[in-house]
């Protein structure tokens, strides 16, 4: 049997364990699926020794994103210009690191029928869940792309950053006042303390759209603000999850699994 895993501190709660076994139950895939937990400062070592174990593929989350970059031995160039890897590949001699979040979040907004070609698209935040989605949403080609966060540092230095790959107006929260939005991508980490960065009011343009990279009850601060804001579409990151996960089993396993009814079993908490 193939072995697979997330790995995250903490990680028993993850939905990729019956997300994943699912995917392999559709597609008759014989793999195993598991969670794992790791401390940050045991991920180097537990890396080399599921290599020597024989796995084949791993999940990564939370906190561990953004450092097991620099313990792969390939990194795509997705995953290089996020600066973070999601997804972990083996190769004979390492781990070759992969990024699906972006693709992730461009599949659900496909799904979710918010469209980004020709929008205003506004991301709030600047820290590595927003860098992750960013050159993803570009080669969307949006009318405009804004980035904001509290103060303009981050904003402006992303901004140069991706300026490869198209234009981001890094702008501070408060300086977004009187402008109108398409769709608003809440990349903060803001709602898992309850809370949503403080916002001018009337951004969401009409029949404007606005999507939580995060789901469950740091999805719920945003929602309600989004919903004050009268947008005409409200989504939460769980039909991302899904689909960078998807896109993780594809690398993997070489074939594309069915994500609708996953969506719809995991919102159900089935
Ligand atoms: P991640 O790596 O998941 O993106 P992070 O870097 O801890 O998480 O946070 C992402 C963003 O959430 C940051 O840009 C931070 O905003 P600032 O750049 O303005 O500091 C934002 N954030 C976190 N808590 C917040 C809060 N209570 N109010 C507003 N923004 C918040």
């Amino acid at each position: 049997m193939d072995r697979y895993a997330v790995l995250g501190w903490p990680a028993a709660h993850s939905k990729s364990p019956p997300m994943q076994r699912r995917f392999a139950e559709q597609t008759g895939q014989r793999m195993t699926y598991e969670a794992i937990e790791i401390r940050p400062e045991a991920l180097a070592d537990a890396l080399k020794r599921f290599h020597a174990e024989g796995w084949k593929g791993f999940n990564i989350t939370l906190p561990h994103k953004l450092a097991v970059v620099a313990l792969c031995e390939r990194v795509s160039a997705r995953a290089c210009i996020a600066g973070a890897a999601n997804c972990l590949l083996r190769t004979e001699a390492g781990w070759s690191g992969d990024n699906t979040d972006g693709e992730g979040l461009i599949r659900d907004l496909h799904n979710q029928g918010m469209p980004v070609r020709g929008r205003r698209v506004l991301v709030l935040g600047a820290g590595g869940a927003a860098r992750g989605v960013l050159k993803p949403l570009l080669d969307e080609k949006p009318a405009e792309l804004t980035l904001s966060s509290r103060n303009p540092w981050k904003p402006e230095e992303i901004a140069q950053q991706f300026k490869p790959y198209g234009a981001i107006r890094p702008c501070t929260h408060l300086a977004l006042k009187g402008d109108r939005y398409d769709l608003i991508v809440n990349a903060t980490s803001a709602g898992h303390s309850g809370q949503i960065p403080r916002l001018p009011g009337q951004l969401v343009a009409e029949g404007g759209a606005c999507y939580d990279l995060s789901y469950g009850t740091a999805f719920e601060p945003f929602r309600a603000w989004a919903q004050e804001q009268h947008a005409e579409k409200i989504a939460d990151g769980l039909g991302m999850l899904v689909e960078q996960g998807a896109a993780s089993f594809e690398l993997w396993r070489g074939m594309r699994p069915q994500t609708a009814d996953v969506i719809r079993r995991l919102r159900a908490g089935a």
